[in-house]
């Protein structure tokens, strides 16, 4: 299959690109497209053959559900059953944006949406050009980020084609996404509201809505218990080299990250993901650098992350050495992406296994 690229402005898209995309849509294609977030996967929600068209492109388990976008709230009630009165206060809140909410699935949707779930996670996406292909496609469209399965997600077009060149219809690029991490995804269904993804609508913002909302950083072991808990997969955002995350945010955090790379960059070729008042102390080190802004600006780190990890793969690193910003606002979801692209390990165990030097442990 030919990956069709169309640029189009990310502000005000030519109706006609759009109108071309939406026509893939309807036929049962494949359509990455830019959100608010990142790039998502499109096709058209209602049809079960263009759903499982994804889950093929991606190489995505069939466990694991997918988020259908919506050109504007009032279609909640034909793709959810029944919204209770606090989603269509969050929506009126939160849309177009990026918050998810998970509610009992409704009739229109098949059940390889939700990876067999009764439930469907639902969002209005703000982005002008994901806006405009709903609107235009007239149909819920079901999109995951558009990457292959548990590599970083894309926040460029170019990102997508690295993944899913020849194996999608078409990207419309419509340059980087400004969030640059997934939404919040809210599970209203269960007797409290429970986060199960921190994302781009910070939980403090929920919090301020939604007193008693819950939040669980559970993270499950890649295989089989997907339907128990979904989207808390921890094999996620995969970078190829190994993610050292290094817990802490003050000065003495840089400091042993310092050392270890002087340990091991030695023998293996080592990438850094480093704050801008790190990077003079990294430039005397032979390491690969990518800078993810002042430290206590988690909004550029959030929007820079993924690139970071996709472009220190590029370069070739074996070991990508990390800390994350505090957990707050955007901090927790930067966090939470951090933590998975390590696969739930903290840079004490990974060293320790990989015979490095043997690093103090730290507490928060
Ligand atoms: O920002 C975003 O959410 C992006 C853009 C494209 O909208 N989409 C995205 O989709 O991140 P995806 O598939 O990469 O992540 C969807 C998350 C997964 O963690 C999935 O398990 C969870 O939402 N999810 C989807 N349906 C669910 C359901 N019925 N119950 C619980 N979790 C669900
Ligand atoms: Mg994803």
């Amino acid at each position: 299959m030919r990956t069709e690229t169309i640029q189009v402005d990310p502000e005000r898209p030519d109706p006609a690109a759009v109108e071309r995309a939406a026509s893939v849509i309807r036929r049962g294609g494949l359509v990455a497209f830019p959100t608010e977030t990142v790039y998502g996967l499109g096709a058209d929600a209602t049809s079960a053959r263009a759903v499982a068209g994804i889950f093929e492109a991606k190489q995505r388990p069939s466990s694991d559900p997918l988020i259908v976008h919506l050109a504007q709230a009032a279609q909640l009630g034909e793709v959810a059953q029944a919204p209770p009165p606090i989603a269509m206060e969050l929506a009126g809140r939160f849309w177009p944006g990026p918050l998810t909410l998970v509610l009992c699935r409704g009739a229109s949707i098949p059940a390889v949406v939700s990876a067999g779930l009764d439930t469907v996670a639902v969002r209005v996406p703000a982005h002008p050009v994901a806006k405009a292909l709903l609107e235009a496609a007239r149909v819920p469209i079901a999109a995951p980020s558009a990457n292959l399965f548990a590599r970083p997600s894309p926040t460029t077009a170019s990102h997508v084609l690295e993944d899913l060149d020849g194996r999608i219809d078409m990207v419309l690029d419509g340059g980087a996404a400004p969030i640059g991490v997934e939404s919040t995804v809210l599970d209203l269904t269960g007797p409290l509201p429970l986060v199960l993804r921190p994302g781009g609508t910070p939980l403090e913002a929920l919090e301020a809505v939604l007193p008693q909302v819950a939040f669980r950083p559970k993270h499950l072991p890649l295989s089989g218990e997907a339907a128990a808990s979904p989207g808390m997969l921890l094999k996620h955002y995969s970078p190829k080299a190994a993610l050292w995350l290094f817990r802490g945010t003050g000065p003495e955090t840089a400091a042993r990250m310092l050392e270890a790379a002087e340990g091991v960059a030695r023998a293996r070729r080592v990438g850094v993901l480093a704050f801008d008042e790190e990077l003079e102390s990294w430039s005397r080190f032979p390491v690969e650098i990518y800078g993810l802004g002042p430290v206590d600006q988690p909004e550029q780190a959030a929007r820079r992350l993924f690139a970071g990890l996709r472009e220190l793969d590029r370069r070739g690193v074996e070991i990508i050495l990390a800390r994350g910003p505090a957990r707050q606002g955007l901090g927790e979801a930067v966090w939470d992406r951090l933590f998975r692209a390590a696969e739930g390990r903290l840079a004490d165990e990974q060293e320790a296994a990989a015979g490095g030097p043997e690093i103090p442990g730290e507490l928060e």
